[in-house]
């Protein structure tokens, strides 16, 4: 499984990105303008920064008018990737910019049903949102499960990538469904990496290791 950032921050991401294990970031308009910057400049230092795919989302709500915007944001590098809604424009703008010959990621996506047409316009990657589904009172990696279990039997290609992760538990169990992609916040990505039997056995170790250097300075 892939993971992926789930930011707009440019500190978070190199801070990820130097432990080797950073492989895409997604953006949302929301995290964009977090930024408060300009949102080609945040883009392009993100595209630049992180060789793998990186998520733009588009903003049009109509179909030609958001493959207009797709084709823009495709263009800025090699490694970008068109977000478009699940919706009938996204559907259609989405269509067309594969048969272009570029990537799209079909992002607000709640549903197997809905995952189901992303894989049918032949998505590159397809986003479920599984926090937001849990905010509903509904069972997010139950969405997960069957998208990827619908995806297994059908033979469909597109990359599934388990968005809106909350918590450590979340990459676990979307890792279990198969999911291909997990994209997380700067938070839980910190998260992963911490356990107090780690920093226990650490200081354990240094604090043995010093005390046989003393010795033998003692000697
Ligand atoms: C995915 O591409 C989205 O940007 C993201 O995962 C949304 O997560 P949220 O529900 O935490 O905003």
């Amino acid at each position: 499984m892939r993971l992926f950032l789930d930011t707009a921050n440019i500190d978070e991401i190199r801070e990820i990105n130097r432990w080797g294990v950073l492989s895409g970031v997604t953006t949302n308009p929301s995290l964009v303008a977090k930024q408060n910057d300009d949102p080609e400049r945040v883009w392009k230092e993100i595209l630049s920064e992180v060789e793998g795919d990186i998520s733009l989302e588009t903003t049009e709500l109509e179909a030609d008018a958001m493959y207009e915007q797709g084709v823009g944001l495709a263009q800025m590098a090699p490694n970008a990737v068109v977000k478009v809604p699940m919706t009938p424009d996204g559907l259609t703008a989405g269509k067309r910019l594969m048969k272009d010959g570029f990537k799209i990621n079909v992002t607000l996506v709640f549903s197997p049903a809905q995952a189901i047409l992303a894989a049918e316009i032949g998505a590159y990657i397809v986003s479920p949102f599984i926090g937001r589904i849990d905010d509903m009172a509904g069972d997010g990696m139950h969405a997960l499960r069957q998208i990827c279990e619908i995806y297994e039997v059908q033979g469909y290609e597109t990359n599934v990538l388990a968005a809106s992760l909350r918590h450590p538990m979340h990459v676990v169990e979307a890792g279990l469904c198969g999911a291909d992609i997990a994209t997380m916040p700067f938070a839980v990505f910190k998260q992963l990496v911490k356990h107090p039997l780690t920093d226990i056995g650490l200081e354990k170790f240094l604090g043995d290791w010093k005390s046989l250097q003393e010795r033998k300075e003692g000697a």
